[in-house]
């Protein structure tokens, strides 16, 4: 292919996803398979990595986003990003409809429209290109998260068609559908991480993340609900936000043009039960004056317009009584006090059981036993107790007395300073402990072992079969086959995947260990970069968190789970039986291995490959891209633009400064 051709298919790739990502994320109504997908962005990738000079930022294959360690830059917004008044009361919107038309007289309509219940962002477009993104801050500054927002698949990194204005500022709301949260919390759980709170916690802080690559993992999503600019084609809100569809911008499908109070109360009661049904939480609707003249007639306060206003919905909130507490036992050993409730409807289930968090929660709450509690289902999916009606308290009220001890195993709850929780620290020896570990080590992300489940784990530790993972590969099929509800076809099942499992690759195993906070991912990078489970073992710290997504949190809790003496025994045993606890060669991949032992930093910007492409090369020839200055790195790739306190950091360690030719010579270099 001559140059132009490889231009050419660059650019229809780039089309052809685009329109892709497009029908799938902003239409929901996918145009094409996964699998075709990834052929086609793969391909898009290798293109791009072979003919760097034909670099785009705002090519589809950037939605992965990078490794690199940003400190927010602080953007002053171009147009005040102003909050909305609100109210609960209907009467109160009565009165803000007075209000306008005393100003503007009665010859207006409302767009009512969807209150999300997310974090906000501001997105600007300069001829058509996405430029730079910034989150409300004070309304005045706010921080640039542009790298984060490029990962989120429903914005368009280019807008489609050519009639938008030179520079366009759009504004909407960042989000995590509720199914999505639901998944994010679970695999959290499962790694020993705190789960989030709720959906908006959950998108603001992914906003907030620091590398962009580990943000391009959440589940976000956002709505568009506000246009700004000079030369917008309509004199009203509604037709500019109808119009910036054609521009390939996500606009809420849910939008009403009202007349007067009537239709509001009705759009606003319709949506208060229907929101149930909806896949993303809104905490209300909002009603804006739909001409911009108008709107300006009205201006704004100091805090907010004068043209609009926001009626917020209350949280369904039920009353019922509190029967008991049960203490449950994670995987970890985190205690979660769980309440036993008079059954109650809301929000179209029964609820029997809601959850209570912490002992704080319950102290600061004041809750007992036998008290009329309030369940609220927010956000939340797990509807929650929010206080008491002490009205309701009689004499039947008994003061609740947080467990000390573990309910599973008998031992001394510890409690952490700055921890929430209680924790039972029995870690070999509390049965759900043990239990949960096996059941996490039989997963599907992790061993796979598919024909054992909850019930069988159960049955085995019952039996005292199983006491923990190396346990399993020492079962003969004759001491399943006598237990209850077990046959010579599933004892034989259950024997032949175990045996299977053997097969394993080495990143499985080390997620399947179950080391609290590495989950998938960080399991993935440990395989690469140490190669076998010794090199984890005797890897310092620092020789950990010079990994990528290796943190501080991580590598404590690798050397933590290193230095118990059961897990030696266990990962011996396991080794014993023939398990993957090295890399194969294969999963190896490497191109060469002269950079073998190299701890490389890479810094500032380069002419001829992506910082990406220079990550991949190191650690395709042995290296180590790490991503701090320490005594320990070797070289510094550097390119233009270097901060002036990395450059000191690096002559003070007296590392080598290595160009983009120096380093290309390095691993081209013919084996002497
Ligand atoms: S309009 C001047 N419309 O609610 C116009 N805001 O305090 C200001 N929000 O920070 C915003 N859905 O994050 C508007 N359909 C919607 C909205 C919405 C959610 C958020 C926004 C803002 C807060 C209002």
């Amino acid at each position: 292919m001559t140059k132009q051709d490889i231009k050419k298919k660059i650019n229809d790739l780039r089309l052809e996803l685009n329109k892709h990502n497009y029908s799938y994320y902003v239409k929901s109504q996918p145009t094409i398979s996964d699998y075709d997908y990834d052929m086609l962005i793969n391909e898009l990738i290798n293109l791009e990595k072979e003919n760097p000079e034909f670099f785009d930022s705002n090519s589809p294959s950037q939605r992965v986003g990078n490794d690199i360690n940003v400190e927010f830059k602080q953007i002053k917004h171009k147009y005040q990003m102003l909050s909305l008044g609100n109210t609960y009361s209907k009467q109160e919107i009565i009165d803000f409809d007075n209000r306008v038309r005393k100003t503007i007289g009665d010859n207006f309509e409302y767009v009512c429209e969807l209150k999300f219940d997310g974090t906000s962002i501001s997105i600007t477009y300069i001829n058509g290109k996405l430029h730079h993104a910034v989150t409300r801050g004070d309304g005045v500054v706010g921080d640039d998260v542009t790298s984060n927002v490029k990962t989120i698949k429903s914005i368009p990194l280019k807008l489609h068609g050519a009639d938008y204005p030179d520079e366009l500022e759009v504004r909407g709301e960042i989000i995590i559908p509720l199914k999505a949260f639901k998944r994010l919390n679970e695999d959290r759980i499962e790694i020993g991480e705190a789960p989030f709170a709720n959906p908006r916690n959950a998108a603001s802080g992914s906003l907030k993340i620091q590398k962009s690559s580990i943000a391009a993992r959440r589940p976000l999503d956002c709505y568009l609900y506000y246009v700004l600019g000079k030369g917008l084609k309509f004199d009203n809100h509604y037709d500019n936000i109808q119009n910036a569809k054609n521009w390939g911008l996500k606009i809420s499908e849910n939008y009403k043009l009202c007349k007067n109070i009537d239709e509001i109360i009705e759009f606003i009661e319709y949506w208060d039960k229907e929101r149930k049904n909806l896949d993303y939480d809104i905490d209300g609707i909002v009603l804006k004056v739909n001409s911009i003249e108008q709107q300006e007639n009205l201006g704004y306060t100091a805090k907010s317009p004068r043209w609009a206003i926001a009626y917020k919905f209350k949280a369904e909130r039920v009353a019922t009584k509190l029967y008991s507490i049960d203490y449950q036992v994670g995987r970890t050993g985190v205690i979660t006090p769980v309440a036993n409730l008079e059954p109650v409807q809301l929000g179209g289930t029964t609820v029997k059981r809601a959850s209570l968090h912490n002992a704080d929660i319950i102290k600061n709450l004041d809750i007992r036993i036998n008290d009329t509690v309030f369940v609220e289902k927010g956000g939340e999916i797990i509807p929650k107790i929010v206080g008491i009606d002490i009205n309701k308290r009689t004499s039947e009220s008994k003061a609740l007395i947080y467990i000390d001890k573990c309910p599973e195993c008998n031992t001394e709850l510890i409690r952490s300073e700055g921890e929430a929780h209680h924790f039972c620290s029995n870690e070999f020896g509390c049965p759900p402990q043990i239990k949960g570990k096996i059941e996490h080590f039989i997963s599907r992300k992790a061993m796979n072992i598919d024909s054992l489940g909850q019930e069988t784990i159960d049955l085995l530790f019952k039996n005292n079969l199983i006491n923990n993972v190396a346990d399993l590969y020492d079962l003969k099929i004759e001491q399943l086959i006598p237990l209850e509800r077990m046959g010579q076809k599933s004892a034989s099942n259950i024997i032949k995947s175990i045996d299977e499992s053997k097969k394993a690759p080495f990143r499985k195993i080390i997620y399947a260990l179950g080391i609290r906070f590495v989950g998938e991912i960080a399991a993935k990078t440990l395989a690469k970069n140490f190669n076998s489970i010794d090199s984890i073992e005797n890897a310092s710290i620092e020789q950990l968190i010079d990994v990528d997504e290796i943190g501080e949190k991580i590598a404590g809790s690798i050397k933590k789970f290193f230095n118990n003496e059961i897990n030696h025994i266990v990962i011996e045993r396991l080794k014993n039986k023939g398990l993957q606890f090295e890399i194969s060669k294969e999963e190896q991949n490497k191109a060469s291995d002269k950079l073998a032992g190299l701890s490389i930093i890479i810094s500032g910007t380069f002419k001829n490959h992506s910082r990406d492409e220079l990550k991949l090369l190191i650690e395709e020839h042995g290296g180590k891209n790490v991503s701090s200055i320490s005594k320990n790195t070797n070289y510094m790739l550097a390119g233009d633009k270097i901060g002036p306190s990395k450059l000191d950091k690096v002559k003070k360690f007296g590392i080598p400064i290595i160009n983009e030719d120096d380093f290309i010579k390095m691993i081209e270099k013919k084996e002497e």
